[in-house]
């Protein structure tokens, strides 16, 4: 069946000593067999990360990419980048992108047909905010952002995608939603990408629930038909933390 996939996104947290420090402490902890364990750092870690957890199985993400090659885009990384270092994961369109940093369905799109391009597991972030939520709108938008997500895609590349539904009003708020509403909207998007591709490949895509996911309460999300994991952001930057974190999704 589907693997579970632990994903810590650390945010702008982290220097390269931090770093490699945090997986020194995780190391043959956060390793657990049957569990895919991911640190998305800063584009500053990833160098250090990548060697750190060689010999592990521990793998290591970027939190956004461009998605042209290369080019004139003073600031930007691309997927090639990314895959020369030996990234193996990516986030595309976090909330926080979407909301600071003017991402939109249509660059989500592109980034995701760039990360694949490259060999990289695109992490896609959808999810409703508090007052989209309130209007009864969460699952619409969660189709809309899905469907945008995997426009051109083909049904295998689709399977390759990992989709992080995160609440926005649970995001950093220690607001988290309940384990049965998250299982609930992700069986929905799952029913979308069904939609889209056929019943297989909608089984093959692992779906993770993100905000204010903690060591206390990650094994309740997880125990849930449609969860497949976790994209954490603090509880992932503490080394304790984050081994408790991939052992409840034993
Ligand atoms: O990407 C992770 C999410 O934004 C969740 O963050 O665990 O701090 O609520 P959080």
């Amino acid at each position: 069946m589907r693997k579970p996939i632990i994903a810590g996104n650390w945010k702008m947290f982290k220097t390269v000593s931090e770093a490699v420090a945090f997986v020194s402490d995780v190391k043959g902890k956060a390793e657990i067999d049957g569990v895919e364990s991911v640190i998305c750092a800063p584009f500053t870690n990833l160098p250090a990360l990548v060697e750190a957890v060689k010999g592990t199985s521990i793998k290591i993400g970027a939190q956004n990419l461009h998605w042209e090659d290369s080019g004139a885009y003073t600031g930007e990384i691309s997927g090639a980048m990314l895959k020369d270092l030996g990234v193996t994961h990516v986030i595309i369109g976090h909330s926080e992108r979407r909301q600071y940093f003017a991402e939109t369905d249509e660059t989500v799109n592109k980034k995701v047909h760039a990360a694949l391009k490259h060999g990289l597991v695109p992490i896609v972030c959808v999810g409703e905010k508090l007052e989209e939520r309130e209007a009864g709108e969460t699952k619409n938008v969660c189709k809309v952002q899905t469907e945008a997500a995997f426009a051109g895609l083909s049904a295998e590349q689709a399977a390759g995608v990992v989709i992080a539904y995160e609440p926005i009003w649970a995001i950093g708020t220690g607001k988290s939603s309940t384990a049965e509403d998250a299982n609930e909207v992700i069986a929905y998007i799952r029913s979308v990408v069904a939609g889209l591709y056929g019943q297989s490949t909608a089984d093959a895509v692992r779906i993770q629930y993100g905000g204010s996911v903690k060591p206390n309460n990650v094994r309740e999300y997880l125990q849930q038909s449609d969860i497949d994991g976790a994209l954490v952001g603090g509880a992932s930057l503490d080394p304790a933390s984050y081994i408790q974190l991939v052992e409840g999704a034993r």
